[in-house]
């Protein structure tokens, strides 16, 4: 008995080394202490994407109407800061490139990006960010430490090559920012909820355990 219960807890447990484990090739990831609960943060990364990423990457799971309600901008706002009014408020896909010509330039189709930070992390996306390296400085060919031999051209060059440190690693948090709130929009609503469930829970616990108190005082 004692033996089949420890075989199914470590069993369940088994998953989660799994998803902590995979992910990158192996080298140390950077913290990207991110705060969703940061809207100016969140703000920078949304501009901050459509003009580095935009371009390329698209956002299927999530509407211009839908980020302009949680980060506190009208419809009209969202469309001109995000989509330089190129786009409608509930357009079904977050895309302004040309698709098919980076294809043709690239040789691959970027991935969306509505889901990456749930498939990969946060860290991760932060360190990939700020992993670039110049392989051959003669030629400008960069390499990423995280995604080697990556099919993304280091988009921040210009944030490489001209800005400071800390400028470089904020737009990053800023952008990672965004992309987690992307990957799951009501996730702080959700922790704030979580709390509020355990406490009524909680106390629900100690009411019908009194309640059971009572019952049974007169049956022993
Ligand atoms: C010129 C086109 C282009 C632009 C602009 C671009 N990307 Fe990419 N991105 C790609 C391609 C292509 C891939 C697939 C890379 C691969 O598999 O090697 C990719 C992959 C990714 C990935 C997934 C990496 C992985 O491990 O699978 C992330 C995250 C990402 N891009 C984030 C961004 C962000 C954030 C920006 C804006 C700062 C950006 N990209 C701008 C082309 C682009």
């Amino acid at each position: 008995m004692v033996k089949k219960f420890f075989a199914i807890t470590v069993g369940l447990l088994l998953p989660l080394f799994a998803v902590a484990g995979g992910g990158h090739s192996g080298v140390e990831l950077h913290k990207a202490n991110n705060d969703l609960r940061d809207q100016a943060s969140l703000r920078r990364g949304a501009i901050a994407f459509s003009d580095y990423c935009m371009a390329c990457h698209t956002l299927k799971y999530i509407r211009y109407n839908r980020i302009a309600r949680d980060l506190s901008w009208t419809d009209e706002e969202v469309v001109a800061k995000m989509a330089k009014g190129l786009s409608k408020p509930v357009d079904p896909v977050m895309a302004r490139g040309d698709l098919k010509a980076i294809h043709q330039v690239l040789g691959t189709t970027p991935p969306d990006l509505s889901l990456v930070a749930r498939l990969k992390g946060s860290d991760y996306i932060y360190s990939f960010l700020l992993g670039y390296f110049e392989k051959d400085p003669k030629k400008g060919v960069w390499d990423n430490h995280y995604l080697p031999g990556t099919a993304m051209p280091n988009v921040l060059e210009d944030k490489y090559r001209f800005a400071k440190v800390d400028e470089r690693e904020a737009l990053a948090r800023d952008l990672t920012n965004f992309l987690e709130y992307v990957g799951e929009p009501i996730k702080v609503k959700r922790w704030d909820l979580g709390w509020k469930v355990l406490l009524f829970l909680f106390i629900f616990f100690i009411i019908t355990y009194l309640l059971k108190k009572e019952y049974w005082r007169d049956v022993k």
